[in-house]
């Protein structure tokens, strides 16, 4: 299947449910240099032998100034022109570089991606926000700029680790809990192992989180209103990342049980719906409890660069399939935060 969203910025195609090798078409390799990481170009180097590759060191750690600073002088030697077309092919800390880079090298050339962790397909790879980290602040630094296309070959997902299956599920609940409950109830009768196993169910799952999220980004691509209900789970989220060094679905996970919380006790929603939504993230091996220094997490939440004079916008949930943006006191995220640590030691 394969549609064009028209963004102010430029069209984006997207090929779903396509295959890797569709990409030779879409993008001729004299054009185009490829960006990836170790990890995936020792799976799929093969795959795109007729291109040019770049690699980075997997993970998040790669997500800095001097990775982007390392392939400009890379992609200057490729001698790389206003023409080339850079393309990421990888999980999220790939699409974000990649985007990022694309945005700034030669003051903008143009990008696509081939996005192979669950997570970067339904989530880091669409909706034009690239970013990378600087010191212990996420995403610090980046742009929003859509790619001209993504193409999806989830056939690429059968050498994905379980950690990371785990981590796209906790994006794909966000998008249950936000704004589609009809995605919780479809999770509640299915687990890891079918998914990977139903090429067609996976597919429509990814397709209608795809649609979710961009549904949203086309109501407000910068993130002036709307947008930031995709964050929810994420403000917690981030601190307890960075600190403790989690899987981002690990940490998104705990901080949408800190955002059910805060919703329970500023927008009176009923604790049933917690206890809905954590059957489902432990059910996808997501953690729903974790011991951790609340003064440490507020701290970082203080330099978080959403954060107001006084206060954090913060993403509740009224009910499951609608979410709410609240300026939270940081009293009020303590408070949260709080019953949430306390609930680990028990
Ligand atoms: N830009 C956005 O809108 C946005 C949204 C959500 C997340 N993100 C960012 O995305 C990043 C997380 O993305 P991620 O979870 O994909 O992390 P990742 O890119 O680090 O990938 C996770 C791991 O899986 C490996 N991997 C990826 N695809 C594989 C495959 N097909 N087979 C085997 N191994 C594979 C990678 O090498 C890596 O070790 C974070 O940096 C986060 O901030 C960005």
């Amino acid at each position: 299947m394969q549609f064009t969203l028209n963004f102010p910025g430029g069209n984006v195609d997207y090929y779903m449910n396509a295959s890797a090798s569709q990409l030779l078409q879409i993008a001729p390799p004299h054009t185009c240099v490829l960006i990836t990481d170790r990890n995936v170009n020792q799976f799929y180097g093969e795959t795109f032998a007729r291109y040019r590759v770049l690699t980075v060191k997997a993970g998040e750690r790669a997500k800095t100034w001097e990775t982007v600073q390392t392939l400009s002088s890379k992609l200057a030697e490729l001698e790389a022109h206003r023409g080339t077309m850079l393309i990421g092919v990888g999980g999220g800390v790939v699409t974000d570089i990649t985007g990022l880079l694309a945005s700034i090298y030669m003051r903008g050339v143009s990008f696509g991606f081939i996005p192979t962790s669950l997570l970067g397909m339904v989530d880091a790879a669409v909706g034009g926000k690239n970013g990378i980290n600087v010191g212990l602040h996420k995403n610090m630094l980046g742009t929003v700029n859509q790619p001209r296309f993504i193409l999806y070959d989830t056939a690429m997902l059968r050498t994905l680790p379980d950690v990371e299956w785990s981590n796209g599920f906790a994006e794909i609940i966000k998008y249950g809990c936000i704004g589609n409950p009809e995605i919780l109830q479809v999770l509640q009768s299915n687990n890891i192992s079918f998914y990977k196993n139903r090429t067609s169910e996976l597919n429509t799952l990814i397709t209608t989180c795809v649609h979710q999220k961009n549904q949203v980004v086309l109501a407000d691509e910068k993130e002036s209103g709307l947008r930031k209900i995709l964050n929810f789970g994420h403000t917690a989220g981030h601190a307890l990342e960075t600190l403790y060094e989690l899987h981002h679905g690990y940490a998104v996970a705990l901080g949408m049980m800190v955002a059910l919380i805060a919703s329970e006790n500023i927008l009176q929603l009923s604790p049933d719906v917690r206890t809905m939504v954590a059957g489902i993230l432990q059910q996808y091996n997501l953690p729903v409890k974790f011991q951790f220094d609340v003064d440490q997490v507020l701290h970082l939440l203080r330099l978080d660069k959403k954060r107001n004079e006084d206060n954090i916008d913060f993403i509740l949930l009224e009910a499951p399939g609608k979410a709410v943006i609240r300026p939270l006191s940081f009293d009020q995220i303590r408070e949260a935060l709080q019953i949430f640590a306390d609930a680990a030691k028990r």
